[in-house]
Order: structure tokens, then C-alpha cells, then sequence
């Protein structure tokens, strides 16, 4: 049995959810006019309702005795020391010295690593400095207009969407393209778009043995030196990002030209180090700066703060609260910004690759659950797909609403809507529509009885849906930092409590392994490997629809 559920927390809280699970957050308004402000907090340029969840006082208090008997204080302390809480790797977890601005020493084996972070950050700042202003020119001595990021996973989604949501702040100049699939058409379709005199590619891989990037950045080199004609117009062209210097000089990059980092960032944690170099090109150094602020304010907060009045643990154990207690394995991200279209996707890897985990650190499986299935999509997007299940459906499904409150278009009109469908969808899933309401609203519609009747059960709303309404000053790189900052903390504290290892990814490997084996296969290298009857049917195909 795992430790957790010996907790006499876990157990208490199984005593509080007999009574509590009755509860409609209808009633709890009405019998508490202060809940939005008791059950609201703002750090920075945030500001979290998080009001809308069936919760009170001793679910609250019960959470937070919860965190405290699974070490969580201890944990903390451990993650910003720089311990190796990685145990399966046997690497310190540091994203949160990358925007230490305070410059105090963390010590990771006996070296403090502040004097790296500053000198690559400082390298960083004079490369985009360089490209930015028109200095650093291409083969033909042109500036750089587009940049073109091969890179995937953590070495992707980090760079994308903080570059897809400060869009507004990027330089006038520079076009950014990303590419992550091995599927040849998003680098065909990219190359079309750029033209090599003017294109700086930006190879990211932390292990720089990514099967996927090293195709693409073999590709983009090759039709880069079949158009450029000179091997050593590469080095004015091609800059790599990695913690494997070796790789990077068998690939062919200058390792002059590349941009370090360490083993104690992980992938998904990675925006923050040189994988965010994309994003310094684009928005400058300053902007990137105030990323690292905000995301140092929210790392201050949630090391400061008591649990009671801090964001990450707060959003992290009302999560647990779903996931453990109601059984609500899923969680969507709607972010009410146009902007942050591609957080959903940033969010899915981060949760789901850190704690979608099935054994504790000492190995013993677990006997609950862990990560929720994280999905979303811009939220007034989804009030128009897939909303309905969200209302009405059968599932429990928490849902984040993150909106900014200043319009940063000057199209009139727009955002009012915007933000009143944030606004209306809180209170209507919190709410929903009782029978009652449904009946008069049809009788002043003049419906007769029995066609009423039969209508009503369709039209009556449930409520006591939860969300957590997330309110940005502005959508600024500040703000943005302390939001990614936030949901980073959050998914450490949920990986805490459950006793896992957030910051390995086994789970990938296995896939990964095969698909050598079976690519030997597809390419001809290799005969036939023994598969399971499906496999080799899928083989068959592929090789039949292939023969030439
Ligand atoms: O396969 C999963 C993964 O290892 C992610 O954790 C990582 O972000 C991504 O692949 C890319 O890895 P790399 O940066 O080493 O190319």
C-alpha cells in the first residue's frame, strides 16, 4: 500500500467527502457573500477565483493538512536547494535557478550554478542582440528576417507558444517558423516560406539524439548548402541549442555556435534556458528578462507564501480534491486569448509527460490516480464544440478560464464579448439551470404543458461544474512567466503528494525503441524482425504501397 493512503489526512478527507459531496455551489453563495473574496488571491499581474469549486472551509483545511503530512514544505525546500529530487535520473531539478534573479547561489554538486545560467544568458543576449539589430548578416551579407526552430517536445511547445502569445512585443523583422514533425510536409511547407540568404535555423534538442529534429535539421542543412553551395555559409546560418557539445560537433554545427544548458533543466522546463533563445530573437532580451521576472515572482510566492494563500498549491490541491476524492481524471485548459492558442499543448506536455506516472519514487505502484488528462482549446472556440459535454455530459471535467482584462487589439467591441462569455460560462457552470427555471422560462415562451414536460429534462443544467477563473493583468511577458511559473509549481506540488517522480519520462522510450527496429524494416536495412500479427500486417501494407 502506498504511503499516501495511510495518511491520516487522505482518510479524513475521505470522512469529509461523505458530507461534501452532497454540496451545490449554488448554496454555498448563497449561505456566503464573501466567498469570492475569501476564495481569491492575486500574485503579480494574476489574479485566481478560484470560488467555483465545490469546496469549503474544512475541504480547504483538509487539503492543506494533506500537503503538509506529504512533505511537501520539505520538497520545496529540496527543489530550490537543488537536490536531486530526480532520483531515477539522478539530477537536481533546477528551471527555478534560470530565473533566479536575486543571484543568490544554488549548489549543484559543490558548484554554484548562477555563474553559468548569467554567462549563458548574457551569450544569449549578444547573439539576438546581433541578429535583431541587422549585425549579424547571412551568406550574402543580409540580415535575418526568418527564424526557423527544429526542435520537439519540450524543445518546441515552450519556444511556440510563448512566441505565438507575445506576438504583439516580436520584432517587425523577424518571421518565426517552427518545426517538430518528422513528417516531411511542415519543413517542406516551411522551406517554401523562407529563403536561405535570410533564414537562421535554430536546432534545439537537449540530448541532440532526437530522431525527429536531427531528420529535419539534416534536410534544412542540406537544402541550405545545395542553395548557399559553400559548407561554410552554415555557421552563419545554423545555431544549436543543446546540453551535448559532442552531438552537436558530429552533426556539423560550430560548437562556437552553440547555446548551452544543463542536466538539471528538464525538457518541458527548458523555455526558460537557451532552448528560449527563439524566443529572445524574437522578442528581445529585455522582454525575455521580464519573462524570467515573472516567473521569478511566482517561484518567490510559492516558496514564501502559506499554503493557505499560495497560488500553485492552492490550484494543485483543489486538482487533487477532483482527481483523488471526485474521480475526475481530466482537466481543460480555455484560455479566452487568441494569443495563447497553443497553451493547451504547452500544459499537456507539462502535466501529463511529468506526472503521468504509475509508480511512487520507491517504486511501489500506486493505488489512485495520478496526472488528469489535459486537453483544451481557446475557450470560445470550445463553447462552440465540445462545451456541451463540459455542461451537460457525464464527466467531471475542472476547467481553467484565462483571460486578460486588458484588450491588446484595437478592434472596438471584441473584447466586451470576450470577456463576458468568460464570465457567463463560470457562472453557468456553477449555477446550471434548475427544472424550475427551465418551466417558467418555457411558460412565458407560451409552451403548453405536456410539450413543456418533455422538454425540461433537456434543458435543465446540473451546475456545480468547477473552474478556476484565472484573470491576467495584461498578457505581457511578465504576466505570461508567472502563468507558466504557476502551472510548473502546481503540477510539482500534484507529483509530491502522490509520492512520483515528475521529472523523468520513461514512458516514451519504449515506442521509441521499436521504431528503430521497424524502421530498419520500412528502409529495407533490415528483413523481418518477429512482431505480433497486427504489427506485420501494418508492415506488409506499408511495404506493398511502397513497392516501386
Ligand atoms: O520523447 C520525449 C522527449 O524526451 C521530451 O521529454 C523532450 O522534451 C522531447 O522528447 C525532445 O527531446 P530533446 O530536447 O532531447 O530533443
Amino acid at each position: 500500500m502506498s504511503k499516501l493512503t495511510q495518511l491520516p489526512a487522505w482518510n479524513a478527507l475521505w470522512q469529509h467527502f461523505a458530507e461534501a459531496k452532497q454540496l451545490h455551489m449554488r448554496e454555498l453563495f448563497e449561505t456566503d457573500p464573501q466567498r469570492a473574496e475569501r476564495y481569491s488571491l492575486e500574485v503579480g499581474g494574476l489574479f485566481l477565483d478560484y470560488s467555483k469549486n465545490r469546496l469549503t472551509d474544512d475541504t480547504l483545511k483538509g487539503l492543506m493538512a494533506l500537503a503538509r503530512e506529504a512533505g511537501l514544505p520539505a520538497r520545496i525546500k529540496a527543489m530550490f536547494k537543488g537536490e536531486k529530487i530526480n532520483s531515477t535520473e539522478n539530477r537536481a531539478v533546477l528551471h527555478v535557478a534560470l530565473r533566479n534573479r536575486t543571484n543568490s547561489p544554488i549548489m549543484v554538486d559543490g558548484e554554484d550554478v548562477m555563474p553559468k545560467v548569467n554567462s549563458v544568458l548574457a551569450r544569449m543576449g549578444k547573439f539576438a542582440h546581433a541578429v535583431r539589430s541587422g549585425d549579424w548578416l547571412g551568406y550574402t551579407h543580409q540580415p535575418i528576417t526568418d527564424v526557423v526552430n527544429i526542435g520537439i517536445g519540450g524543445s518546441d511547445l515552450g519556444p511556440l507558444m510563448v512566441c505565438s502569445a507575445l506576438k504583439p512585443y516580436g520584432h517587425p523583422r523577424m518571421n518565426m517558423h517552427f518545426v517538430s514533425n518528422v513528417d516531411g510536409a511542415q519543413l517542406k511547407e516551411t522551406l517554401k516560406k523562407v529563403h536561405p540568404e535570410t533564414t537562421l535555423f535554430v536546432v534545439e534538442s537537449k540530448t541532440f539524439t532526437t530522431q525527429e529534429t536531427l531528420t529535419n535539421a539534416l534536410t534544412a542543412r542540406e537544402w541550405f548548402v545545395s542553395r548557399a553551395r559553400d559548407e561554410k555559409a552554415v555557421a552563419k546560418h545554423f545555431v544549436a541549442v543543446s546540453t551535448n557539445k559532442k552531438a552537436v560537433a558530429e552533426f556539423g554545427i560550430d560548437p562556437a555556435n552553440m547555446f548551452e544548458f544543463w542536466d538539471w533543466v528538464g525538457g518541458r522546463y527548458s523555455l526558460w534556458s537557451a532552448i528560449g533563445l527563439p524566443i529572445m530573437l524574437y522578442l528581445g532580451e529585455e522582454n525575455f528578462t521580464e519573462l524570467l521576472n515573472g516567473a521569478h515572482i511566482m517561484d518567490q510566492h510559492f516558496y514564501n507564501a502559506s499554503f493557505e494563500e499560495n497560488m500553485p498549491v492552492l490550484l494543485a490541491m483543489i486538482g487533487i480534491w477532483y482527481i483523488n476524492y471526485y474521480g475526475g481524471g481530466s482537466h481543460v485548459i480555455a484560455p479566452y486569448d487568441q494569443y495563447l492558442h497553443r497553451l493547451p499543448a504547452f500544459i499537456q506536455q507539462l502535466d501529463m509527460e511529468s506526472n503521468g506516472k504509475q509508480v511512487c519514487l520507491d517504486g511501489a505502484a500506486v493505488n489512485f490516480e495520478t496526472a488528469p488528462i489535459i486537453w483544451g482549446e481557446t475557450g470560445i472556440n470550445g463553447q462552440h464544440a465540445f462545451f456541451q459535454l463540459l455542461h451537460q455530459g457525464t464527466h467531471i471535467s475542472p476547467i481553467d478560464l484565462i483571460c486578460s482584462l486588458e484588450n491588446r487589439t484595437s478592434l472596438p467591441g471584441h473584447h466586451e464579448i470576450l470577456l463576458a462569455n468568460v464570465f457567463a460560462q463560470a457562472e453557468a457552470f456553477m449555477r446550471g439551470k434548475t427544472a424550475d427555471e427551465v418551466r417558467a422560462e418555457l411558460t412565458a415562451q407560451g409552451l403548453a404543458e405536456a410539450a413543456m414536460e418533455a422538454l425540461v429534462p433537456h434543458k435543465v443544467f446540473g451546475g456545480n461544474r468547477p473552474t478556476n477563473t484565472l484573470l491576467m493583468d495584461r498578457l505581457d511577458p511578465r504576466n505570461l512567466g508567472s502563468l507558466i511559473a504557476l502551472y510548473e509549481h502546481k503540477i510539482f506540488v500534484q507529483g509530491v503528494i502522490w509520492g512520483i517522480n515528475s521529472f523523468d519520462q520513461w514512458g516514451v522510450e519504449l515506442g521509441k525503441q521499436l521504431a528503430k527496429t521497424i524502421h530498419a524494416e520500412l528502409s529495407g536495412k533490415l528483413k523481418d524482425a518477429p512482431h505480433d500479427s497486427s504489427t506485420k500486417l501494418l508492415i506488409e501494407r506499408y511495404r506493398h504501397a511502397n513497392r516501386h
